[in-house]
């Protein structure tokens, strides 16, 4: 019988797809013959092998993955007012402030009539979304401004409304004190609004100050206040990462070195995180966000305690002291090498942030910030997408330093921005001297690349560096977006991973997040507006790798070579592994062809009696190349999986692969 499951942990439902998968009225004329052997295991296969690379691109984090909805609550953004509307009487202060890294506040004073109004109102991410009997944690900093007692009248709106209100939930606060104080309400919505807005009114005669205004959902991740989106960390969580990169990317960089990701800006507390621009903001002109910063809400903590919660090793990348090498030629953008300590610093600090005894300066921060037990950091990476002498350069004095006093790190550093070239081949070596334990390679490539990628990491050095597949997706000719075909490819280059996991012990898809109304870049793994979320092929795809990686390789040949899309192999490539928690092995073809071919895997060191016990088959296939899945049609393609009881008692592995097809079986033996 035939049934639809999405492999997901969570997830097992039935689904109505136009991307069915069934053998009905599959044929093929030709015999590929595999052979597997499942007597002796290879190599292991590391934990970390799949896993995620955020950024806070495309408003990944905010406006994204961290669910404050309130943009520019702290009144910090170069223009202060950016995101906010104002009537009657605001001013933008900063005497008396009560966050020293974020000064500025807002004073609300009477406009002058009982029938005027003063007020602040936000326009949110794309709007203040809110979701009909869902509740909303508002919060406030405020103080009178005056002796007198002050009282503000807080009201999520629907402007689009045609009821008799726009006033969708109010609630009043009472402002007590002279002091700055955190005061906060729950408002329950009453409708669904996709482009709403929050107003904040004076509702007093005496004036009041108002800082780090802010709004969440109350059921985030976890439920916590300064919170995560919950349907987006359940995707991440779904897929079984197995390393968690962050925070970047370019944005690690910086168009400047004042703008590049400063870890310790992104700690402690959160109202006291001072701002930091957002270089995708302008990096495409033609897609351009003025007002995409960085509240720094979602920080390194916070990265630590998501790597954990899904299960994935945190890998933080740290600046170099590189600006971003494509916005900047002169070297004077840069920071001397003999200047460097500060950063080298910053690095060391972050391994105490992470691992160090809460005796320890950066320790003592992390156990305040609510966890005391180390979070157990195993890797580092110095450095995005460097090049050219001065990296290594860079690099020297960070691994001599972290060498030195945390010995167990492992380092990772990268080949820059190219596949391949020139930079690429100067820069393996020199990552070699320098020790590095990864090399973080980059590819954003066509299809023809992909198709031709199928050996890349059989011929690597087995002495050197390992592999860190740090970034990559199909970018389709002429097709730079999510289709099946792209994600096709994607899992035909991941067989080459999987069977040479000796040499690459990571590989993260790239970009993660989307806003459909604030990318900046695509293909990207998982889209999202503000209420709903959408997993692509290319989700898919990594799941399906992340979920059955196995604990070792298996060799598996078609007529005595790997499957690599190689000449006379019909566009099949294949790898095979072994789990040894189950006893399990998984078997993955993806025929890249436009014909169905006909598959033989023998199974070759079998013991007397052996044969296959239980089979199961998983496809991900559409009939449309060009087709997605989309917030309107989230399940337009999705992996289709079926018990086969056909294969039990056998000793081999038989199957038609339709055209455009990734496959995998899953078995075990008697
Ligand atoms: O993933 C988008 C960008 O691509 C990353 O920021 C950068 O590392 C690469 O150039």
């Amino acid at each position: 019988m035939l049934y639809k499951n999405i492999v997901s942990a969570l997830a097992v439902a039935s689904l109505a797809c136009s991307c069915a998968v069934s053998n009905e009225g599959v044929t093929a004329t030709d015999q590929n013959n595999f052979s597997l052997d499942v007597l002796h295991k290879g190599a292991e296969i590391q934990s970390t092998m799949y896993g995620l690379f955020f950024e806070d691109i495309n408003y990944g984090a905010d406006g994204g993955l961290y669910a404050e909805k309130v943009k520019n609550r702290s009144f910090e953004f170069p223009q202060a007012l950016m995101g906010w509307k104002t009537y009657g009487k605001v001013e933008v202060r900063t005497d008396g402030a009560p966050f020293s890294r974020n000064p500025h506040y807002v004073r609300l004073a009477d406009p002058g009539h009982a029938h005027k109004r003063t007020g602040i109102e936000n326009e949110g991410f794309f709007g203040v979304s809110t979701q009909n009997g869902a509740e909303y944690r508002f919060s406030v900093w405020a103080r009178q401004a005056s002796a007198n007692a002050s009282k503000i009248r807080v009201e999520l709106v629907d402007p689009a409304s045609m009821g008799e209100t726009h006033v969708n939930v109010a609630a009043d606060i009472d402002v007590n004190s002279k002091e700055w104080k955190k005061y906060t309400v729950v408002l329950k919505s009453t409708m669904d609004v996709q482009r709403g807005l929050l107003r904040v009114f004076l509702d007093s005669p005496a004036s009041v100050d108002l800082e780090h205004v802010s709004l969440f959902p109350v059921d985030t991740w976890k439920g916590r206040e300064n919170g995560l989106r919950k349907d987006l960390v359940q995707a991440l969580a779904d897929i079984h990462p197995g390393v968690f990169r962050f925070p970047g990317g370019c944005i690690v960089e910086g168009t400047d070195l004042e703008s590049r990701y400063q870890w310790k800006n992104s700690v402690g507390q959160v109202e006291n995180r001072p701002l930091n621009e957002n270089r995708w903001h302008y990096t495409f002109p033609h897609r351009f966000y003025p007002d995409y910063y960085q509240s720094y809400g979602l920080g390194f903590y916070e990265f630590f305690l998501l790597s954990e919660e899904i299960g994935a090793e945190p890998l933080p990348v740290i600046s170099v002291g590189l600006a971003c090498q494509f916005q900047n030629e002169s070297q004077k953008a840069h920071v001397p090498v003999k200047e460097l300590q500060p950063y080298i610093q910053d690095a060391l600090d972050l391994i105490e942030f992470a691992n160090g005894p809460v005796s320890s300066k950066w320790g003592k921060l992390r156990a305040e910030m609510g966890h005391e037990e180390p979070f157990n950091l195993k890797f580092l990476a110095i450095g995005n997408e460097q090049w050219g002498p001065e990296y290594p350069e860079h690099l020297a004095p960070f691994v001599d330093a972290v060498r030195e006093k945390y010995p167990n790190i492992k380092l990772v550093g990268t080949s820059g921005p190219d596949s391949e070239g020139k930079q690429f081949e100067y820069l393996w070596p020199e990552m070699k001297r320098l020790g590095a334990d990864l090399v973080d390679e980059h590819f954003y490539r066509p299809e023809d690349w992909f198709l031709s990628q199928g050996n890349r990491y059989d011929s690597y050095d087995r002495n050197g560096p390992k592999v860190f597949a740090g970034e990559y997706a199909c970018h389709g000719k002429g097709k730079k977006w999510n289709h099946f075909h792209a994600s096709l490819l994607e899992a035909a280059f991941m067989t080459g991973i999987e069977r040479n996991a000796d040499v690459v012990h990571m590989a993260t898809y790239a970009p993660l997040f989307a806003h459909v109304e604030g990318w900046q870049w695509r293909p990207d793994m998982i889209w999202y507006d503000n209420t709903r979320s959408v997993r692509t092929c290319s989700y898919y795809v990594q799941q399906l790798f992340a979920q059955n990686k196995g604990s070792h390789t298996l060799s598996m040949m078609l007529d005595g070579k790997p499957a690599a899309g190689n000449d006379g192999q019909n566009g099949l490539f294949a790898s095979a592994v072994y789990e040894a928690s189950e006893g399990v092995y998984i078997v993955k073809v993806i025929n890249t062809d436009s014909q169905a071919h006909n598959v033989s895997v023998a199974l070759d060191g079998l013991a007397d009696g052996q044969v296959i016990a239980k089979a199961s088959r998983t496809r991900i296939q559409c009939d449309e190349l060009d087709a997605d899945n989309t917030l309107d049609n989230p399940t337009r393609v999705l992996p289709v999986k079926e018990e086969v009881k056909s294969m039990s008692g056998k000793k081999a592995l038989s199957s038609t692969v339709p055209a455009y097809t990734v496959e995998m079986w899953r078995f075990d033996l008697n």
